[in-house]
C-alpha cells in the first residue's frame, strides 16, 4: 500500500515541480487523490470559500480540526497540511505547540502558519516534533490590517523572511503574491521547496484554492484561472432535477448525464 509522503520526502522534492491544492471535505479529497496530487492543504481559506466569512480571522481551531479530520480520513496517500488559524499560535510557544498538537491529533501530517515574524514559533513547534510549512509574502490573516492583498516586491525583505523561516526549521514555504522574479530568486536561494500562489512559474511547487481551480468561486483572484466550470455544471444539474420534479418526469425517465464541460482554452 502506498503511504503518505512525509515532510522529509517533500523537502527532498526541491527543484522537482509538484502540484498542491486546498481541500476541505471528503469528496473533493478523493478526487484530488484520484488526480494523482499527493500534498493537500486544509487551508483557513475554509473561512471564505466554505463558511462564507469575509476574512480568515473568523476561522477557529475547532473549524480547522473538524475539516482537517474529514480530509485526513479521505487522504489515503496524501500529505495533509492543516493551517493554524488566526490567534492559535501568536500568544506563546506553549499555546502554539498545544494547538499544533490538536491538529496533528485531527490527522495533520504537518501544520502551516503565517509570517516570518513568527519564526520563533516555527522553531518551537518543530522542536516539539511537528513538521511546519511557513507562509510569507501576502499573509491573509493580517493582510487587512496592513497593505491588503497587494503584490509583494520588496526583494531584500522577502529574501530575509525566506531565510529566517528556513533557519527556523520549516520544511517548505508558501510564497503568496510575490513578484515573479523575486519568487524565483527566493526559490534559488533557499534549500526548502517554495510553493507559489500568485507568485509566477519559478517556484518549486504551485498551490491553488480548490474552489478557484474548479470554477466554484464567484470572483476568483486574477492569478487563479479555473480549469472547469463546476458552478455552471452544478447549477445546470440542479435546474434539470427541479424541472423533472415540477413536470412530473422525476423517476419516470432515466437520468441523462451530460458530458462535463471542456476546460477553458488557454494561450
Ligand atoms: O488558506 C489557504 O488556502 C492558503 C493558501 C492560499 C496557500 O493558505
Amino acid at each position: 500500500m502506498q503511504k503518505r509522503p512525509r515532510s522529509a520526502e517533500i523537502r527532498n522534492r526541491k527543484g522537482m515541480p509538484f502540484a498542491t491544492v486546498t481541500a476541505y471535505d471528503v469528496s473533493f479529497c478523493e478526487a484530488i487523490e484520484a488526480a494523482g496530487i499527493d500534498v493537500v492543504l486544509v487551508g483557513d481559506s475554509l473561512g471564505n470559500v466554505i463558511l462564507g466569512y469575509d476574512s480568515t480571522v473568523h476561522v477557529t481551531l475547532d473549524d480547522m480540526a473538524r475539516h482537517g479530520a474529514a480530509v485526513a480520513r479521505a487522504a489515503v496517500r496524501s500529505h495533509v497540511i492543516i493551517d493554524m488559524p488566526f490567534m492559535s499560535y501568536e500568544v506563546s510557544d506553549e499555546e502554539a505547540i498545544r494547538n499544533a498538537g490538536v491538529l496533528v491529533r485531527a490527522g495533520a501530517s504537518s501544520v502551516k502558519l503565517e509570517g516570518a515574524a513568527h519564526a520563533r514559533r516555527i522553531a518551537a513547534i518543530v522542536a516539539a516534533g511537528i513538521p511546519v510549512v511557513a507562509h510569507i509574502g501576502v499573509v491573509p490573516q493580517t493582510a487587512a490590517l496592513h497593505e491588503g492583498f497587494r503584490k509583494q516586491r520588496n526583494r531584500a525583505e522577502l529574501l530575509a523572511d525566506a531565510r529566517v523561516v528556513t533557519e527556523a526549521g520549516a520544511f517548505a514555504v508558501v510564497l503568496e503574491m510575490i513578484e515573479g522574479e523575486v519568487a524565483g530568486e527566493i526559490t534559488r536561494d533557499i534549500a526548502i521547496p517554495t510553493i507559489g500562489i500568485g507568485s509566477g512559474p519559478q517556484c518549486d511547487a504551485q498551490i491553488l484554492v480548490l474552489n478557484d481551480l474548479l470554477g466554484l468561486t464567484r470572483n476568483p483572484p486574477p492569478f487563479a484561472r479555473p480549469y472547469a466550470d463546476l458552478r455552471g455544471a452544478a447549477t445546470d444539474a440542479l435546474r434539470r432535477y427541479a424541472d423533472e420534479v415540477r413536470s412530473g418526469r422525476f423517476e419516470r425517465e432515466p437520468v441523462v448525464l451530460l458530458p462535463t464541460a471542456e476546460p477553458p482554452r488557454r494561450g
